[in-house]
């Protein structure tokens, strides 16, 4: 028999994890950085381990050429959102994307696994380089909700335990548990609305007062110090105020005065480079 090479086999793979979880993290932070809300909870991956892999071959009879084409999860990701609506979204995002191909879809959460496990599949293509050159793979991307995924985390470690045995009165009450989670994802849609908003105002405030903090902090390299301590003492004044709309005011004042500060820095810039000349 020919020697199998798993570490090599796996390097892609390891890299395709890294890169997707890097760029669904990202994702997230530029619906953050533009205060919007993100579909987008939490993200995790990894590489299926040699020993599932060779289990997962055993069960469905796959041979060692079809490794790569049939066992669709060696690189798998899973996208964890706060709603029920947010999985079409995410499901979205990835089907407008250039750098990776959606080559099948599962539905388990309109249609439930007989389990009674709920999530979103999306089998990718998604393309490598490494020092051997490209290489096309395929990863699995499961998008699912919090609540979804508290129950497939619990489900998942029974299932260990009874290796496939697990006793009627169990998996009864997984089957009400997973009933229960379908309850909970629809309770909780009906206050998305008002968590969105609370959550886009909470991102706009924490933008605004980062950038407010950077902005004085760069006055204070520009310019009289004194003045920039009064700034800032105006600043914790209209903070403990909890009003946004102040706050705001505030951001575009400081604005107006920073870019003032810098027009004159620019001005001395030019003077002080002639003179070097
Ligand atoms: P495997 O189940 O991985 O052998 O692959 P498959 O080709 O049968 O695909 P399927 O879509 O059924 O499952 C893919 C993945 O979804 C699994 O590896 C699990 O991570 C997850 N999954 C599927 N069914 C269940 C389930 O009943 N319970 C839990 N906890 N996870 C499941
Ligand atoms: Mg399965």
């Amino acid at each position: 028999m020919e020697i199998r090479l798993w570490r090599e086999l796996l390097i892609p793979y390891e890299l395709a994890v890294k890169e997707l979880v890097m760029k669904f993290n990202h994702l997230k932070k530029e619906h953050q950085e533009k205060d919007l809300y993100s579909p987008i909870e939490e993200v995790t991956g990894r590489v299926k381990s040699i020993n599932s892999i060779l289990e997962k071959m055993q069960r469905k009879n796959i041979s060692w050429e079809e490794l790569e084409e049939k066992v669709e999860d060696i690189a798998g990701v899973r996208i964890i959102c706060q709603f029920y609506e947010d999985i079409e979204k995410v499901a979205d995002l990835i089907r407008n994307r250039s750098d990776m191909q959606v080559l099948e879809i599962k539905d388990y959460v309109t249609h439930m696994k007989e389990s009674g496990y709920r999530s979103y599949h999306m089998i990718i293509g998604y393309s490598t380089e490494t020092l051997e050159g490209k290489k096309e793979i395929r990863a699995e991307i499961q998008i699912r909700t919090l609540a979804m995924n508290f129950w497939a985390t619990i489900e998942h470690s029974l299932q260990y335990k009874y290796k496939g045995n697990m006793p009627p009165h169990l998996a009864e009450r997984l089957t009400n548990a997973a009933n229960s989670i379908i309850q909970l994802d629809t309770e909780m849609s009906s206050v998305r609305n008002e968590v969105m908003d609370a959550q886009n105002s909470m991102l706009h405030q924490s933008n605004l007062v980062a950038d407010i903090l950077n902005n004085i902090e760069n006055l204070y390299h520009y310019s009289n110090k004194r003045e920039v301590a009064k700034i800032q003492d105006e600043f914790y004044r209209i903070y403990k105020r909890k009003d946004l709309k102040q706050l705001e005011r505030f951001h575009r004042e400081l604005d107006i005065i920073a870019e003032g500060y810098q027009a004159q820095a620019l001005n001395f810039k030019g003077i002080e480079g002639s003179w070097q000349r």
